[in-house]
């Protein structure tokens, strides 16, 4: 009863992405994405919309995994997970976009997986996380019609390459904050604000991964594909305010199930289209027939979860709710943990879909001042691993068909807009020299993935 353990078959690892780990952005024939590109742009400027001050540095070190991957992959081992999540950069395998493989990028990832696979590590394997190439982005990146062609292309370049030994693949991460933000709130690259492209992306983000699958299946793989998305668990300011709970409710159904919807369903959340006119008006024309037309089923959904949100009925919004204070605030904090929330999701997305589910990213990322010690020692990061690591355990004694989980992120890498200041790694990493060092965090995660079990 007081026991909280893990399947045999139960996958727990890290995960991290190519852009914000690999460095070596312009090495080996791999051309710009749009995150090199927009970080120079705005380096150390006031962020477009919000003012925020963005980094002034762009992703080109990451965490030198692109040279240390060996290493890296060792200390996996070493570890004692059997699964590292990481993705392709579209960049690096086809520079061009569309057309030309580059043999330099099919080498790397070849490389990459040999030493997973001689590790006893499983790569389950994301195809774009967030770094689209800045030529397609510069023909309009997803808005473009032809982006779900030229997404498939790419996918079957990688199948065909991989997919001898890459048995779990998921399409793409967060498109809530590509297509979402990118175009509705303006919050990411390339920092549009409109509700209609930000439809368009979505939709056309939808048909992409449908094309990936259909590609997947028609190649006669054995493995399983997926998708990653970003879940918030939204919860009533007021709960006993009827309206709030209704806001709370259409606040998931437009950051979380406007993309599980049609990709397990063939369709968008009714309610939120009968409650939010305006969103029906600016879909794309003709949504219902290329969902009916392209819908392919999944075999498992990645959530990421970080931080919840606490929600009240706004009718003057998009979705005619909006956000307020959270009860859990914590400064020097990216996202604030809430570990009740995971078991929440779980269970919500378990009850909602009946897919198998994976938890492809949860983790806690800090500023950091690069004072090595104090970043080593963080007794913090363990309580939240514990914590998070019981609520897994527990939705599994629920029937919950939770398969993994993956802790974000291996080591201290880049992010987005804020460059190096969060760190949110197992490992420490000097920013400028590539040392690695393991925080007390992964020798704590290395018992629980050795005994499989958390205390
Ligand atoms: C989710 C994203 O997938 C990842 O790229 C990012 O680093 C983490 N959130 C933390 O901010």
């Amino acid at each position: 009863m007081f026991e909280f353990a893990f399947p045999k078959d139960f996958l727990l690892g890290t995960a991290n992405s190519s852009f914000q780990s690999e460095g070596a952005w312009d090495r080996d024939g791999k051309s710009m994405n749009v995150i090199d590109h927009y970080a120079r742009l705005y380096a150390g400027k006031a962020h477009p919309n919000t003012g925020r001050i963005l980094t002034e540095f762009p992703p080109d070190d990451g965490c030198f995994f692109y040279d240390n991957y060996e290493a890296y992959i060792e200390d996996m081992a070493k570890t004692g997970q059997n699964v590292y999540r990481l993705s392709l950069s579209w960049c690096r395998i086809i520079p061009t976009g569309v057309g030309e493989v580059n043999p330099k990028g099919i080498e790397f990832y070849s490389k990459v997986f040999d030493k997973m696979l001689s590790c006893g590590i499983t790569p389950f394997v994301d195809l774009l996380h967030w770094d689209l190439p800045q030529c397609l982005q510069e023909q309009g990146g997803y808005l473009n019609p032809a982006f779900p062609e030229w997404f498939e292309a790419y996918a079957r370049v990688c199948f065909r390459a991989f997919g001898d030994r890459v048995k779990l693949w998921s399409t793409s991460n967060e498109s809530v904050v590509t297509v979402g933000s990118g175009y509705g709130t303006g919050g990411f690259p390339p920092y549009k604000k409109d509700r209609r492209l930000m439809l368009q992306g979505t939709h056309n983000v939808i048909l992409s991964h449908f094309r990936a699958v259909r590609a997947y299946r028609e190649m006669g793989f054995d493995g399983q594909i997926g998708i990653v998305h970003a879940i918030t668990p939204c919860y009533p300011a007021e709960p006993w305010v009827p309206e709030d709970i209704d806001a709370a409710e259409r606040s998931v159904l437009n950051r979380f199930d406007f993309y599980m919807g049609p990709m397990t369903e063939g369709k968008y959340p009714q309610k939120l289209l009968d409650e939010c006119p305006n969103i029906e008006a600016l879909m794309p024309e003709g949504y219902q027939v290329d969902l009916d037309k392209w819908f392919a089923p999944m075999d498992f959904v990645g959530v990421n979860y970080y931080n919840s949100a606490r929600v009240r009925y706004e009718p003057k919004t998009f979705t005619k709710s909006t956000g307020v204070e959270n009860f859990y605030t914590a400064p020097g904090q990216k996202f604030v943990a809430y570990p009740a929330g995971l078991l929440d999701v779980l269970t919500y997305v378990w009850q909602r879909y009946g897919l198998p589910v994976y938890i492809s990213e949860n983790g806690m990322g800090v500023e950091s001042d690069n004072d090595e010690e104090t970043d080593c020692h963080d007794n913090f990061r363990i309580e939240y691993l514990r914590e998070h690591l019981r609520m897994v355990a527990r939705a599994i004694k629920l029937g919950v068909g939770v398969k993994g989980y993956f802790y974000w992120n291996d080591a201290d890498s880049y992010e987005t807009q804020s460059g190096y200041l969060y760190r949110f790694g197992l490992t420490w990493v000097d920013r400028k020299t590539g040392r690695r060092r393991w925080k007390d965090s992964r020798y704590y995660f290395s018992k629980v993935c050795k005994a499989r079990m958390v205390d």
